[in-house]
């Protein structure tokens, strides 16, 4: 590749989880990037689980990416408040319905894949503190590992190109009204990298839901006869079907979040709105996690772009593009 189109330097950072895994599937079949490495936090499951999730995945992908565990818990949350959010699972017709389920469908087996000795935070500190070019780091998970080690390390952020965050809500709220699951899970986190001042785009729930993809789309993922298309059928058929327990009524589409998140990386036409503007993370209360857009007429200083609004169609073209090999 010429030197402008060569492969671009990226951290993924995940709680696989199963639209997790199809942003690792995206991310490591596309050209475009390099990823250096995988951290692994707790969220959709324990920091355990998510890890072995992933070094499964990345085996079954043929690939030896460096897998780094992380963060447990969040920064700040649960040293206050008794809330602890456990994704709970729908009963329906007698079964358990999961939208993350301990481990993924067809990745049942452990393998050799094994996570990096050092953990996910020492890596970002001691990665960021040497690195020769700048990387770009996309969250799909609560930002504890990142969080902490910018706390511990300021400085780290003038090796961060971008940073690319799933996450944050401007009309809508999945773990509580208002609020996205991977800021709500760690607000603190949250702002902590908000305030590091890097370039910040945030793939919003508002984003996803935009470009839900639909069990047609499965039934196309499916017929690209690969691994990484068949296991994304899978997950969407799941993930509808839990969105259709929780609903009461049958839903044919469901959103997936974290790989529009790489997508955006990849090619960012793929959003179709977004905005520079001031965003804070709201720390406490019903609004905890909230992520607030500032709209006075006189607002503050912008500190992120905020994507509001994706293709659904350009989504699905690069999925089928990234998936089908
Ligand atoms: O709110 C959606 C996000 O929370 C996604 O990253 C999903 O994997 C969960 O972590
Ligand atoms: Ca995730």
């Amino acid at each position: 590749m010429s030197e402008n189109t060569k492969p671009k330097k990226v951290i993924l950072d995940v709680d696989t989880g199963s639209d997790d895994a199809v942003a690792i599937m995206t991310a490591l079949q596309s050209d475009e990037l390099d990823v250096v490495a995988i951290c692994c936090v707790w969220g959709n499951l324990s920091v355990e689980d998510t890890t072995e999730n992933t070094c499964r995945l990345v085996r079954a992908m043929g690939k030896d990416t460096p897998v780094y565990m992380g963060a447990p818990t969040a920064i700040a949350k649960y040293l206050e408040r008794d809330t602890k959010q456990e994704l709970q699972p729908i009963i329906k017709d007698g079964k358990e319905v999961r939208i993350h389920y301990k481990r993924l469908e067809g990745l049942e087996e452990p393998t050799d894949k094994k996570a990096e000795d050092m953990d996910a935070v020492s890596f970002y500190i001691d990665y960021l503190k040497h690195a020769k070019e700048k990387v770009t780091i996309i969250t799909v998970a609560p930002m504890t590992n990142l969080g902490l080690a910018l706390s511990a390390v300021p400085s780290i952020a003038e090796n961060i190109e971008e940073l690319i965050i799933m996450g944050g809500t401007d009309r809508l709220g999945n773990v509580s009204e208002c609020a996205e699951a991977n800021i709500w899970h760690d607000p603190e986190a949250a702002q902590i990298a908000l305030n590091a001042g890097v370039p910040t785009l945030f793939v919003s729930l508002d984003a996803t839901h935009s470009a839900a993809l639909t069990l047609e789309d499965a039934e196309t993922l499916r017929n690209l006869g690969t691994f990484a298309g068949g296991f994304t059928a899978k997950i969407i058929e799941q993930r509808a079907e839990f969105d259709s327990a929780m609903a009461g009524k049958k839903l044919t589409s469901t959103p997936v979040h974290d790989s529009l998140a790489v997508c955006a990386v990849i090619d960012p036409s793929v959003i179709t709105e977004s905005k520079k503007c001031n965003v804070r993370v709201a720390l406490s209360g019903i609004a905890d996690g909230r992520t607030i857009i500032d709209r006075r007429c006189v607002p503050s200083e912008p500190n992120c772009v905020f994507a509001f609004r994706a293709s659904h169609d350009k989504y699905m073209e690069m999925l089928v593009k990234y998936l089908s090999k």
